[in-house]
């Protein structure tokens, strides 16, 4: 929510650098970021209601500065509860969840009109793709492992939209294949590594940083 000052800080910011204002940063102004976000430098903010998420390739041109949208991917499913992970949308396009809240440090994806889904973000370990765990039983706490860090560098270089930041790292995520077979998914993998579950092909991998589009 913004405040009655956060206003004319946006329009301000809007006019004087062209470039996507972090929201996020405006609600920073108004709540200290948790311990998930030390060492991630200045701009860093842990609330930001309405977002979605696109890949930009670190090493690999891109066809534009966005990147490629992300969607909350199929993951398999267990009695009374389903497993999601974030897919690229050109591999799995469907959108269940338009847009994602980033609430102090968690991260919770949103039903059609902005409503939070009864879902929690689980835990993240190397090697491994962020989940989320979508269930009305027993829904677990959300960790809370993210940030957005702005993209505040003078010298450029930046897209000027804010970074995902998963374990207090926004450099180590990869677009990763689930494999060789019909509609394998290409999901976001935190460290990807050649020992992994099976669930990625390695070999597929190609990084890229996760990018904020601040809606609201
Ligand atoms: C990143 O590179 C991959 C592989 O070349 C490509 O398929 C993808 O479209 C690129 N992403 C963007 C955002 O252009
Ligand atoms: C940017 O490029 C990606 C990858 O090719 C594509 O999926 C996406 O739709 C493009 N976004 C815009 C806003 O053109
Ligand atoms: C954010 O999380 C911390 C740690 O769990 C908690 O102490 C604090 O009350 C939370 N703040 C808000 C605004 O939810
Ligand atoms: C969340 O789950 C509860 C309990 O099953 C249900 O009453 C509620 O409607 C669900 N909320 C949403 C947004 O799906
Ligand atoms: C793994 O990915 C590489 C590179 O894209 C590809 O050449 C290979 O066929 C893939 N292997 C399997 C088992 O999907």
């Amino acid at each position: 929510m913004l405040g009655s000052l956060a206003l004319p800080l946006l329009a301000y910011a809007s006019a004087a650098f062209a470039s996507p204002v972090s929201r996020g940063l405006l609600h920073a102004r108004q709540h200290q970021p948790g311990p998930w976000c030390d060492g991630l430098g200045a701009g860093v903010f842990d609330i930001a209601p309405q977002i979605t998420l696109a890949a930009l390739n670190t090493t690999l041109p891109n066809a534009n500065n966005t990147g490629a949208p992300l969607v909350m991917g199929q993951a398999g499913a267990v009695d009374g509860a389903s497993f999601a992970i974030l897919s690229t949308f050109a591999s799995f396009p469907f959108n269940e969840f338009p847009t994602l809240s980033l609430l102090n440090g968690t991260l919770i994806p949103n039903l059609p009109g902005g409503i939070l889904a009864n879902a929690s973000d689980s835990s993240v370990a190397a090697g491994t793709a962020p989940s989320w765990i979508i269930t009305g039983l027993d829904l677990p706490t959300p960790a809370q492992i993210y940030c957005g860090v702005a993209d505040t560098d003078p010298a450029g270089g930046g897209t000027g939209f804010p970074l995902l930041a998963l374990n207090g790292d926004t450099d180590h995520f990869s677009l990763c294949s689930a494999g060789d077979f019909h509609a394998a998914q290409t999901n976001i993998i935190w460290r990807a590594s050649s020992v992994n579950d099976g669930s990625y092909n390695f070999t597929s991998c190609y990084p890229v940083h996760i990018q904020i589009i601040e809606l609201e």
